[in-house]
C-alpha cells in the first residue's frame, strides 16, 4: 500500500505531464464554503424527503413547498464563496490544453470561482425556467417574491434544476461521455458516487484508458474501481495537487 504521502506525489507528478484532464464533482467539493452536502450526517436527504422536494410529481402537487425549499438552499448559498479547491481547478484549467470540469452541483460556485470549460450536469439553482414557454433567465433574487412567474408568457417558472426521474440534457450527456473517452486523467472529487449517470463516470473513463483518482475524506461504495484514492477534504487535497 502506498503512502498518502507517495500517491499524493504520484497523482501531481501524472497532472503535470497530462495534456486531458477531466474533473467531476459533487456536494463534498462545496462543504468547505458551508454548503450542505446531501447524504451523510448532516445531509439534506436526513431531514428532508427528496420525493417531496425533487421530483415532478412534488413539484405538481405542491408548487409552494418545493419553491420555498429552492429558496431556502438559494438564500444559503448566496452567502457562501468559493474555496480552494474550487480556485485550484481554476488554476489547472488555465494550464492543460484540454480540459472538462463537470458537476453535478447547482450552487453556481466552480462558475463563480471562475471555472469557463464547465458542464452543470444537474442544472443551476440560479436559473429558472418557464414550465410552459421553456424559457430559462438567471434570477438571482434572494428571497424570492413566491410564486415567480414568467415575465414573458406569465406561466409558473420552475427551477431549472434535473429532478429525479427527469432526464439530463442529451447534450451535456455527449459532452460529459466525450470528455471522459477522450481524457487521460480523472479526478473525482466530493461525491458519494450513487447517483446515476454520474456514478458511472470513473468506470467509463477508466474503460477509456484514463487513470482515475477519488478525493474525499471518506470512502465510498466506488472507492475500490479507482486507481488512487486521496483522503481528505477537497480544500486541503486539491490545491496540493498543482
Ligand atoms: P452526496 O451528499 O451524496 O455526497 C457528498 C460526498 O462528499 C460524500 O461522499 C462525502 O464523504 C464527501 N465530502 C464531504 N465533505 C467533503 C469535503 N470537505 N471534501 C471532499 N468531499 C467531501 O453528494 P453528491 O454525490 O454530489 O442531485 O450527490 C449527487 C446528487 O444527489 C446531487 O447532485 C443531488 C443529490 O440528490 C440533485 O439535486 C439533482
Amino acid at each position: 500500500m502506498p503512502s498518502d504521502e507517495d500517491t499524493l506525489n504520484e497523482v501531481r507528478s501524472r497532472l503535470a505531464g497530462e495534456t486531458s484532464v477531466c474533473v467531476l464533482t459533487g456536494a463534498g467539493i462545496s462543504a468547505d464554503s458551508g454548503v450542505p452536502t446531501f447524504r451523510g450526517p448532516d445531509g439534506l436527504w436526513r431531514n428532508f424527503r427528496a420525493e417531496d422536494l425533487a421530483t415532478p410529481e412534488a413539484f405538481s402537487k405542491n408548487p409552494r413547498l418545493v419553491w420555498e425549499w429552492y429558496d431556502w438552499r438559494r438564500g444559503i448559498i448566496s452567502e457562501k464563496s468559493p474555496n480552494a479547491a474550487h480556485a485550484a481547478l481554476v488554476t489547472l484549467e488555465d494550464r492543460l490544453a484540454e480540459f472538462t470540469l463537470i458537476t453535478q452541483n447547482v450552487d453556481g460556485l466552480h462558475s463563480l470561482a471562475g471555472s469557463r470549460r464547465l458542464i452543470e450536469m444537474h442544472g443551476n439553482i440560479w436559473k429558472v425556467r418557464c414550465t410552459r414557454c421553456g424559457e430559462i433567465k438567471t434570477n438571482r433574487e434572494v428571497p424570492l417574491k413566491l410564486l415567480p412567474h414568467c415575465t414573458d408568457c406569465g406561466n409558473l417558472l420552475r427551477p431549472h434544476i434535473v429532478w429525479f426521474g427527469e432526464a439530463i440534457d442529451p447534450a451535456d450527456i455527449e459532452a460529459c461521455l466525450g470528455a471522459l473517452q477522450r481524457c487521460t486523467l480523472l479526478l473525482v472529487i466530493g461525491t458519494s458516487g450513487v447517483v446515476q449517470p454520474a456514478a458511472s463516470f470513473a468506470d467509463i473513463a477508466r474503460s477509456a484508458g484514463a487513470f482515475t483518482v477519488e478525493i474525499n475524506p471518506d470512502p465510498t461504495g466506488r472507492t475500490g474501481a479507482f486507481d488512487a484514492v486521496l483522503r481528505g477534504r477537497s480544500a486541503e487535497v486539491v490545491p496540493k495537487l498543482l
